[in-house]
């Protein structure tokens, strides 16, 4: 699974999916470009989750906020305070280290120590294994998986207490080392502040330190009552945006799982106070059908409930997908209850109330939200979707299988030949594509290697133009994944890509 993902970070390069960041420089850590073909990706799957959102719900609005905001929304959203990771030191290696994800990374050992045991005794008991009975019986077992549970129980008690000498003691006591340096001497653990921050302009007194968000949901907050009133919008309604977020992450790692400039695509959903169990449960069904539509397989999706809440939430879970290193999360959906509207009129000394119709009463909404990240979608798209497979001809080809409304490019239209007025005709059929598909012209190679570059990028149809089109106006349509060929006129092309990449 390792070499997989690598064999795809390396095809988002190859392929103009993904760059490293400033790489002429070497690059810049945890930050990503897109390249000619994943900004076209992104802009599929912000378009789908847009559409579903504010099209299909007529109580749903958009907005764009700005990235800069008031100091003060991020003392009253709790950031300030309470956005940190708990970090450690190793005095020897000198590298800092998330310290939950240390732990996290124990637990996870001792679940591999179990799974080895488990197959050793099936390859040493052969048939006449059982399982079940192996694993509730066996003292090698037990011993690993009371000691798993017993540090997972300190570790969550731990992390809502905000307990960092507790995080150090589970180090200490389950013998954690360095992964550079092998040793265990180890720093006090300290929180530390995921937001950047940068001044703005500067005044009499001085600069002044503004945060760049770390969520784009602030943005929607403090404009609750602008999109209400303006809209005359009634409770439950939503408010939606896409943009990006920043965060100093310390480990940054897996390609674009975890970056520290990310974009996400967020829904807030305000609901009467006592409603907001209802709401939560129905949009996690709700995103959960969103991503299964998709058609990369209803099981490669599960939902986790939080054990340790966000400082502002009452109830969490998260989507997770089956990515090459495993089930991870791409989507929250949380119930934010009344904490970031109430905290707003409490340090803006503004109402946030909304007066209710039906009940004749003011108060402040509860909200849930939904909160996806478009460049964790991005991988989860890419990584559903590539495909090594082996043809009979003996040949192996690599292909992007990608849902055809989110493919970068919809038609690649190809003149067999160069001459004989071929690129021409090529050339209108682009033109009557062009302002409804990602269309592109390709007329270098021979025909194989071009559909070989185009299965590369996951386009869905290879137009070819042959001299037989001269006579009869027809061209070879290939399909990307049967790789079946049929001739079809041009004057029906129009048609049948709508039918395939339209949602
Ligand atoms: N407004 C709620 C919020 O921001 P979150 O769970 O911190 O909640 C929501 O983030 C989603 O944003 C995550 O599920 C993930 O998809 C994405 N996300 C968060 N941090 C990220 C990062 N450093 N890099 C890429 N995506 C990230």
């Amino acid at each position: 699974q390792d070499e997989l993902f690598k064999k795809l970070v390396a095809h988002c390069k190859e392929y103009g999916f993904i760059f490293p960041s400033s790489e002429i420089y070497d690059g810049l850590g945890a930050v990503y470009d897109y390249g000619q073909n994943g900004v076209e990706l992104k802009n599929n799957i912000k378009r789908y989750w847009w559409d579903s959102m504010v099209k299909l719900h007529e109580n749903i609005v958009g907005i764009d906020a700005a990235i800069f905001m008031h100091p003060r929304t991020w003392e009253a959203s709790g950031h300030v305070s309470a956005f940190n990771d708990p970090l450690i030191d190793n005095k020897d290696s000198k590298k800092r280290y998330r310290a939950d994800v240390l732990i996290e990374e124990w637990i996870a050992k001792q679940d591999e120590k179990i799974e080895k045991e488990v197959e050793k005794a099936r390859k040493r008991f052969g048939e006449s294994f059982d399982e079940e009975k192996y694993r509730a019986t066996s003292p090698r077992v037990a011993e690993t998986a009371a000691r798993r549970d017993e540090v997972h129980a300190r570790f969550a008690e731990a992390m809502n207490a905000n307990d960092l000498g507790g995080l150090r003691q589970i180090i200490l006591d389950c013998e954690i080392a360095c992964p550079i340096s092998g040793t265990r001497n180890w720093t006090e653990v300290r929180q530390f502040n995921l937001m950047f921050s940068t001044q703005m302009g500067s005044t009499a007194e001085g600069a002044n330190t503004i945060y760049l968000r770390p969520e784009t949901a602030q943005g929607i907050f403090v404009n609750f009552l602008n999109v209400q009133k303006t809209g005359r919008m009634k409770l439950p309604f939503g408010i939606a945006q896409i943009g990006k977020a920043f965060r100093n992450e310390i480990v940054a790692r897996q390609f674009i799982f975890r970056m520290r400039e990310f974009e996400q695509m967020e829904m807030q959903f305000f609901v009467r106070p006592g409603e907001e169990m209802k709401w939560w449960n129905q949009w996690k069904e709700t995103r959960m059908a969103w991503h299964r539509a998709l058609g990369f397989g209803d099981d490669q999706y599960r939902f986790h409930d939080h054990e340790k809440l966000a400082h502002y939430a009452n109830a969490a879970t998260d989507i997770e997908y089956n990515f090459p290193f495993g089930f991870k999360e791409v989507e929250g959906i949380h119930s934010r209850t009344d904490f970031d509207l109430g905290n707003h009129q409490k340090f803006s000394g503004k109402k946030m109330q909304y007066f209710d119709p039906e009940t004749g009463e003011s108060y402040v909404p509860y909200v849930v939200e939904t909160s996806i990240g478009v460049d964790r979608m991005v991988l989860q798209v890419l990584s559903a979707a590539y495909r090594e497979e082996q043809l009979e001809n003996g040949e192996s080809r690599v292909v992007l299988a990608f849902p055809p409304a989110l493919a970068p490019v919809k038609v690649a239209v190809m003149p067999l030949v160069k001459k004989d007025g071929l690129p021409d005709v090529a050339q209108r059929i682009i033109d009557q594509l062009k302002y409804d598909f990602n269309v592109v012209y390709d007329e270098k190679d021979s025909i194989g290697k071009r559909y070989r570059r185009q299965d590369a990028v996951g386009t869905p149809f290879c137009v070819t133009v042959d001299h037989q089109t001269l006579e009869d106006g027809t061209v070879t349509v290939r399909h990307r994944d049967t790789m079946q060929q049929e001739r079809v006129a041009i004057d029906d092309l129009y048609r049948m890509v709508d039918d395939e990449v339209s949602y």
